[in-house]
């Protein structure tokens, strides 16, 4: 049964507000998440100043800055710093994003973060994504082909290579998947944007020989068909991806197998 109001230990209780930096001239105040899985506390939210002069313009500078110069306990995950891992992913002045790519001069007064919405939390800013993953490894995320493997490659002409832009690009942070209502709500079931924009990836893909069985294994009323185009996920994608338009694709091939 639905639950609608959260468990204790899940209040969010004010935090510890840590010492301004000296000598700063110019100071930018963050106020951020933190959860320890090991002190058995509620999760709070501390408040850090950062001297913006001595640290890099993104997001992710102040979070490795504050790191290094006042709590070396702050976890967060990052790997590239250029958008590229998609590993950086959280919530960000209420909205989902990567904190390696967004600016904090984009964010007017106190900078709030939090992990990714509606998922497990590891520590801190750091989102359990082992369903997300599973789910991506559901639609089975590699070229299937039937026919003898070409003594080469698999060749694709330009124009079948063009119709992969817009999907081959997403680096599964999953911003879309955690800003999607219908996801929070059947996520065990849902296989949410993310994984649909993958899958639509390889359906569109002229090298791939299992489309069929491609759709066999979405045609069901919740991992496909709980979309119901509120299209969040498109606006939260800092990849400037369109998942709803993905699905909507993957429904039209649903129809069209039918006529
Ligand atoms: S369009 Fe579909 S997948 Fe995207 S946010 Fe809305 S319900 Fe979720
Ligand atoms: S579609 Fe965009 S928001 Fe979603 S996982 Fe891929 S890159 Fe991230
Ligand atoms: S650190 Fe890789 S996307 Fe941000």
């Amino acid at each position: 049964m639905a639950q609608f109001t959260l468990p204790r230990n899940s209040k969010i209780t004010e935090g510890k507000t840590w010492a301004y930096p000296t000598g700063a001239r110019d100071v930018r105040e963050y106020q951020v998440y933190r959860w320890n899985p090991d002190d058995g506390k509620n999760p709070r939210l501390d408040t850090y100043y950062v001297d913006t002069g001595e640290c890099g313009p993104m997001i992710l500078d102040a979070l490795i800055w504050i790191k290094n110069n006042i709590d070396p306990t702050l976890t967060f995950r990052r790997s590239c710093r250029e958008g590229v891992c998609g590993s950086c992913s959280m919530n960000i002045d209420g909205t989902n994003t990567l904190a390696c790519t967004k600016a904090a001069d984009e964010i007017k007064g106190m900078v709030k973060i939090y992990p990714l919405p509606h998922q497990p939390v590891v520590k801190d800013l750091v989102p359990d994504l082992t369903n997300f993953y599973a789910q991506h490894a559901s639609i089975e995320p590699w070229l299937k082909t039937t026919s003898p493997t070409p003594p080469k490659e698999w060749k694709q002409s330009h124009e079948d290579r063009q119709k992969l832009d817009g999907l081959y690009e997403c680096i599964l942070c999953a911003c879309c998947s955690t800003a999607c209502p219908s996801y929070w709500w059947n996520s065990e079931r849902f296989l949410g944007p993310a994984a649909l924009l993958q899958a639509d990836r390889w359906l569109q893909d002229s090298r791939d020989e299992s489309a069929g069985e491609r759709l066999d294994n979405l045609e069901d009323p919740f991992r496909l068909y709980r979309c119901h185009t509120i299209m969040n996920c498109a606006k939260a994608c800092p990849k400037k991806l369109n998942p709803a338009q993905a699905i909507a694709q993957i429904r039209r091939m649903m129809v069209e197998r039918q006529m």
